[in-house]
């Protein structure tokens, strides 16, 4: 068949109407697809009676809104644990492919919450349930939160003798014990201040209000009140007004915005301060879609900042809350990074550089010294070149706060990396990093786990970087399980500064003294372990045999050594921090607010993990 020009026309012209159609219909199908829900949340709430739970949930629905594809679920416990256990499970059933649990008590809910994290992620929110079996925690630091309102007490007493009410949640749940603990232990040792009496007010105005007044009936002479939440300081104010008693102070908890929150009480005078107690809802929602999106290297916990409000601050900081709009200018993040003195450094600074580029920041990473003061000369030069935020990983936990305040003067916001300091948190944005502490206690009970026939462990400790935070609390957490042994004791100590060659050295000199019969080493890094099982090796003896070597941070060639046998396990110490540092520095720069401390997410080796699972390890 001979197809004429007029004919070749009208193909050419109804294949590009075809094609001009397809790209339509396939462009408003993506728009369509993309406004369809992806992903569905369950979230299940103790309570909505506590205005606190409900901002919480107030911020989920707020923040849920800017995802499209997001839809949540709600279910309200109202309070009843049984039905919150019959509300999440009802959650999982109807196949929701995330949970958020805000739990009405913990320790009662544990096992519904793990039993939902063997099928589908489970954020936990402000109460932690016992264990590990959920994917990420969000909440604030109760203790602090007491520490700080004891503080205040203190301030507000000014070496008067003074008595104070405390006006505790509901009887032993999880922030009341924790507030309490922190308040009590900030004024043990100021006798002028007497907790004369401690009432439970169920987190409830009403019941405060009451409480409060027949106590003021029997006695007047209360100077102050402290109250586990603003809601119930609110009561105890109204209870304080009616009886027409004047110079009574009254602390709260939580400052949330709004009518009758915290913040406008204390604006309005009704409540001398209060803490902020974020409730987690805004995080909760983003950190979910970063799980369902399958991001990598998310925390294991994220802990909310709390601030000290009173009547000085309190209209600043309103204005402060109001969101500016996003800065779009390129970040200059300054790093001041530890001389590498081990496997795991490598890896930090790896990731810290992978994740700055993949941002398309600036990154200034600075690297040499072996003292703190090489360190702190490093941070004045970032703060000369007036990068936009600085992190550091501080080689030693004390004696930060003059470099500090000095980035503060020059306003550069600070976020501390992989290791904490112990100056004030006014110092600093947030702190990123590991769970020193629970490192030393899984070695502890990898440890208990190799002994299971009860013989003597005579255990040499090697330890790293003298005052720095893994060593301190990596050997206190480590001690604080072995103490249940009897049989287990460390028997000598000696330091490596988290490095291979000072790991043999030192291994090789206890071997040589021969003074203790030492049948296991606990190292605190991975470098030092391999250290040891190769001085043991040259000392003609067999790790694992002779001596059990135990190890932390999880490196690839420590892993290998484990499946060898001469390691006997290691805790895993997570170097792949540069994704969270990057993010946190942008929502810094862009004023938001970030958590205090996120902590990453961690597990235990031993010689079940497969090695096709370490070779596609990153470190
Ligand atoms: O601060 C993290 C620790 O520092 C790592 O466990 C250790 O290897 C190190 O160099």
């Amino acid at each position: 068949m001979i197809i004429n020009i007029k004919q070749k026309k009208i193909i050419f012209a109804t294949l590009f109407i075809i094609l001009i159609l397809t790209i339509v219909i396939i462009k408003f199908n993506a728009k369509n697809k993309s406004e369809e829900v992806q992903y569905v949340i369950g979230m299940s709430q103790a309570n909505l009676t506590e205005p606190w739970r409900i901002s919480m949930n107030e911020e989920i629905i707020k923040e849920a809104q800017k995802y499209k594809n997001v839809k949540i679920v709600y279910r309200d416990a109202g309070g009843d644990t049984e039905k919150q256990k019959r509300d999440i499970d009802e959650l999982v059933q109807s196949g929701v492919d995330l949970l958020i649990v805000s739990m009405n008590d913990s320790k009662e809910l544990t096992p519904v919450v793990s039993k939902a994290y063997k099928s589908i992620p489970v954020i936990v929110l402000d109460r932690a349930v016992e264990g590990y079996d959920y994917t990420l925690y969000i909440g604030p630091d109760n203790e602090s939160i007491g520490r700080q309102a004891g503080n205040l007490v203190i301030d507000f007493a000014k070496n008067n003798n003074v008595k104070v009410i405390e006006i505790q949640g509901l009887l032993d749940s999880n922030p009341v014990v924790e507030r309490s603990k922190g308040f009590r232990a900030a004024i043990k040792n100021y006798n002028n201040i007497e907790v004369s009496r401690t009432i439970i007010g169920e987190w409830q105005r009403d019941e405060s209000e009451d409480k409060v007044k027949e106590i003021l009936k029997e006695d007047n002479n209360i100077d102050i009140i402290f109250a586990h939440n603003d809601y119930m300081a609110f009561g105890a104010y109204k209870a304080v007004h009616e009886l027409g008693i004047k110079n009574i102070k009254i602390i709260g908890v939580d400052g949330l915005e709004g009518e009758n929150g915290g913040l406008s009480l204390v604006s309005q005078g009704v409540l001398e301060g209060t803490f902020t107690c974020p409730t987690g809802g805004k995080e909760a929602v983003d950190y979910a879609l970063d799980i369902l999106n399958k991001k990598e290297d998310i925390p294991k916990k994220i802990i909310l900042r709390s601030d000290k409000i009173t009547k000085s601050n309190v209209d600043t900081y309103l204005q402060n809350k109001q969101t500016k709009p996003a800065s779009h200018k390129k970040i200059m993040l300054g790093y001041a990074q530890l001389k590498s003195e081990s496997k795991w450094r490598d890896a930090s600074a790896k990731s810290i550089k992978t994740a700055a580029k993949k941002a398309g920041m600036d990154l200034v990473f600075l690297e040499s010294g072996t003292t703190q003061e090489d360190q702190k000369n490093l941070i004045r030069e970032l703060i000369k070149k007036r990068v936009d935020i600085i992190s550091f990983s501080p080689q030693v936990e004390s004696g930060w706060d003059d470099v500090l305040k000095e980035a503060k003067n020059a306003g550069i916001p600070v976020i501390i990396n992989d290791r904490t300091v112990d100056s004030d948190d006014s110092l600093w944005v947030c702190s990123i990093g590991s769970d020193f502490y629970e490192e030393g206690r899984r070695a502890g009970r990898l440890l208990a786990d190799c002994f299971k026939d009860n013989k003597q462990a005579n255990i040499l400790e090697i330890k790293g970087t003298t005052g720095a935070t893994p060593t301190i609390d990596r050997e206190e957490g480590f001690k604080e399980i072995i103490k249940n042994y009897k049989n287990y004791k460390i028997v000598q100590s000696c330091t490596a500064d988290f490095d291979y060659k000072a790991g043999k050295e030192a291994m090789k000199k206890v071997l040589d003294d021969n003074k203790n019969k030492i049948n296991v080493v606990f190292a605190q890094n991975d470098d030092m372990a391999i250290g040891a099982v190769d001085a043991i090796k040259e000392k003609g003896l067999v790790p694992g045999k002779d001596i059990v070597v135990l190890g932390i941070d999880a490196t690839k060639e420590a892993l290998f050594s484990v499946k060898r046998g001469d390691i006997y396990g290691t805790v895993e110490c997570n170097p792949l921090i540069g994704p969270q540092l990057v993010k946190t520095a942008e929502q810094v720069i862009n004023g938001f607010e970030v958590p205090l401390r996120i902590i990453n997410s961690e597990n235990i080796f031993t010689e079940e993990f497969p090695y096709k699972e370490i070779i596609g390890r990153k470190y």
